[in-house]
């Protein structure tokens, strides 16, 4: 494993797989009680520029349950960057923490604390990635399916941060990912360059503007919020922008009959997503919730401990 995971693009697939049974043995024996303390006495700092109840809590959880614990740092707290340079925030906490976890608005402030820390360093979300957030989600797909290898995965709505992990996550596994984005949110180039570039060869991407041309065939729909943690001032114009890339009843029963309906929340209901739809019989998004923490667990102990 590299030092960090800042990317889905840090991975191999020998990897992703690793961690995906490392996950797997930990969920079972956790809730069978059997206490993993692997990660005893050990720290993580978890830096937060924006808000989180999945992100934080799964972590802090994770850490305790590995026999450590977690130190949450506010965007008050540390003032990141404003009170002290981010290169001196990454050395400070190098010399009394054993990771540090971080939420930022701008990739580049994940990637300044990596180069500068000699801890590994976690993306939590940046507006480029939620690496976490799409091992935790192709691990429920892989428990619902039992396999990765062949499914079409439709992505309905914002190519966001969310979207550019799922995009890298396809391109490393080889799958069939289908997105639907309104003229000018579409991916952008450079992450379809980086896909490319890392592609294996049945990996397979078709960019649409109608959600009804993704959703045919998939065994998988995927939606997150239209405007995301940033973006609050374009709210307005893109409920407008969006109101046709909703996932409902109607677009639902376009894919294959046992279709899983994902979103990493938070959700605005209504908006990418109707009440009908995400409490309805085709949605996992709460075993995407609880499988933060088995992942993230094991995303811990294998930086952790090659540390
Ligand atoms: N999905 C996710 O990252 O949730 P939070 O923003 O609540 O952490
Ligand atoms: N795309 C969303 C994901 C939230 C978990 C955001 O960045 O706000």
């Amino acid at each position: 494993m590299q030092k960090d995971f800042v990317s889905i693009a840090d991975l191999t697939i020998d990897e992703i797989d690793e961690i995906f049974r490392l996950s797997a043995h930990l969920k079972k024996e956790g809730k069978e009680g059997k206490e993993h303390h692997l990660l005893k006495n050990r720290t993580l700092a978890m830096i937060f520029e924006k808000p989180s109840l999945r992100t934080r809590v799964t972590f802090e959880t994770g850490m305790v349950q590995l026999g450590g614990h977690a130190i949450y740092l506010g965007p008050k707290d540390i003032q990141l960057g404003e009170r002290e340079s981010i290169p001196d925030c990454a050395r400070n906490l190098s010399r009394w923490v054993d990771c540090i976890m971080a939420r930022t608005f701008t990739h580049s402030t994940v990637l300044e604390l990596s180069e500068n820390a000699t801890i590994p360093v976690i993306n939590a979300l940046s507006d480029k990635e939620h690496p976490c957030q799409i091992l935790a989600d192709f691990f429920t797909i892989l428990e619902h399916k039992g396999r990765l290898d062949g499914l079409n995965i439709a992505y309905i709505g914002d190519s966001n941060n969310v979207c550019n992990s799922i995009i890298l996550f396809s391109s490393i596994y080889g799958l069939n990912l289908r997105i639907a984005s309104p003229k000018g949110y579409e991916p952008h180039t450079s992450i379809l360059n980086e896909a490319n570039k890392m592609q294996t060869a049945t990996f397979e991407l078709m960019v649409f503007n109608k959600p009804e041309s993704a959703v045919k065939d998939a065994d998988v729909i995927y939606t997150d919020v239209w405007a995301s943690m940033g973006q609050e001032d374009e709210k307005i114009k893109r409920l407008k922008i969006f109101e046709d890339f909703q996932v409902n009843t109607d677009l639902v029963s376009k894919a294959k009959k046992d279709v899983i309906v994902m979103h990493c929340l938070p959700a605005h209901r209504g908006e990418e997503i109707t009440d009908e739809v995400i409490d309805g019989p085709h949605s996992v998004v709460l075993d995407e919730a609880e499988n933060r923490l088995h992942t993230e667990k094991a995303i811990l102990v294998k930086l952790l401990k090659a540390a």
